[in-house]
């Protein structure tokens, strides 16, 4: 078991990840909360897997556990099923004595996190990630969100859990296209933060002619899967430490979101994951750095060659530049009129850059919907 300390300006929490953490979850959680009534937060696919088991863990430590489950999809990062939890919480007689745990991929993850920054005016919250998106991203710095009708991700706050604990072993079950959308945000580490990351994705790669890079990683899962994983946490750890409200270095964060959020509004977030949007916003993203002279298209070769082993579909049939342009504008990155888009200008390092010409956009935007990036 691997153990990584986060300190962030509202408080420091631990980090734990390895196989079977789930039978620790309650010893962990005594490290960290008093034996206090907890509402585990999960969904229809997580909890009939690991719903038992994390209950279980707890009850032994000694916490009164009761689970409640949810449908499981985007559509429960909204007001409704945050109100549905309210009312649980306050129907079990849920005092400021209590915490919450979500157990589950991202969209658990945001919504409890929301609902515990916001019960009673706040409760503390224990992330327990299942998918490898999750324990690699969402669980780690505190963004907690709800949906709203005009976009994804627009209330929230910045509210830190009292501890995470990521049983590598649950990515076993995790469906292969959910495990590949995890992928896209390791290869962001590697681009944003840490050159010896890529290249190591990049070897691993090189041995295999071809072959995605989840089978990759899976052939060889005992070897470099929970080394990567533990890297990417320790990265997002770093950044969020030092900028825990996205004032300026969190930013970075968001390299392939800007455009990965506009092809996810311009198909009705019906057409990709998250991450496989991400994966694609990535390759456009070091296109325009190309195309503004940033980077060299030697190095956006190399990052478009390992997003290409990420098995993303391809762009869809009828999907219009117009109307990924037009979604581009709703962009919550955006400072005045002008967009922002995190850019590559090596393997390692990125910037912000602010309204880049639109006609490089829109070239960016073309070649990428006629196949010619991924
Ligand atoms: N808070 C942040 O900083 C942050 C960062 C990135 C993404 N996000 C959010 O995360 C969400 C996406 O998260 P996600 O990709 O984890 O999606 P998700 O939570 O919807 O999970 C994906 C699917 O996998 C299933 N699943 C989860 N774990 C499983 C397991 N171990 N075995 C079998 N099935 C399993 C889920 O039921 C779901 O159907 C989005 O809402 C996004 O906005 C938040």
């Amino acid at each position: 078991m691997l153990k990584i300390k986060l300190r962030t300006g509202s408080g420091a929490y631990p980090v734990y990840l390895g196989r079977g953490i789930l039978d620790k979850l309650g010893v962990l959680a005594l490290s960290r909360l008093p034996a206090c009534p907890l509402l585990v937060v999960s969904d229809g696919n997580v909890a009939p897997l690991y719903g038992a088991n994390c209950l279980e863990s707890l009850r032994r430590a000694g916490f009164k556990a009761e689970l409640a489950v949810l449908e499981g999809g985007e559509k429960d990062k909204s007001f409704a099923t945050a109100l549905t939890l309210y009312t649980s919480a306050l129907e079990a007689g849920l005092d400021r004595h209590t915490a919450i745990v979500a157990l589950g991929g991202g969209v658990v993850g945001d919504l409890a996190g929301f609902v515990a920054a916001t019960y009673l005016r706040g409760i503390p919250y224990i992330q327990v990630p299942t998918t490898l998106l999750a324990m690699v991203d969402s669980s780690i710095g505190g963004k907690v969100a709800v949906n709203h009708p005009l976009g994804k991700n627009l209330i929230g706050a910045f509210y830190q859990p009292s501890l995470v604990a990521g049983d590598t072993a649950t990515l076993e079950t995790l469906p292969p296209r959910e495990f590949n959308a995890g992928l896209a945000e390791l290869v962001k580490y590697g681009v944003i933060w840490e050159q010896k990351l890529f290249i190591h994705l990049e070897s691993l790669l090189s041995r295999s002619s071809g072959a995605p890079l989840a089978a990759v990683l899976l052939r060889a899962r005992g070897a470099w899967l929970p080394w990567l994983i533990a890297r990417a946490v320790a990265i997002k750890g770093e950044i969020v430490c030092r900028d825990e409200r996205e004032k300026d270095l969190r930013r970075i964060l968001n390299f392939g979101h800007t455009f990965g959020h506009a092809l996810e509004a311009a198909t009705e977030y019906g057409y990709y994951l998250h991450g496989e949007a991400v994966a694609c916003g990535m390759a456009m993203a070091a296109r325009l750095a190309v195309l503004l002279k940033l980077l060299s298209p030697g190095e956006a070769q190399r990052i478009g060659r390992v997003l290409g082993r990420l098995q993303v579909p391809p762009p869809p049939r009828g999907l219009s530049r117009e109307k990924v342009a037009a979604a581009l504008y709703y962009d919550k990155k955006k400072e005045g009129e002008e967009l922002i888009f995190i850019l590559p200008v090596a393997l390692g390092r990125v910037i912000a850059c602010k309204g880049p010409p639109f006609p490089l956009v829109e070239q960016v935007l073309a070649e990428y919907l006629e196949g010619a990036l991924l």
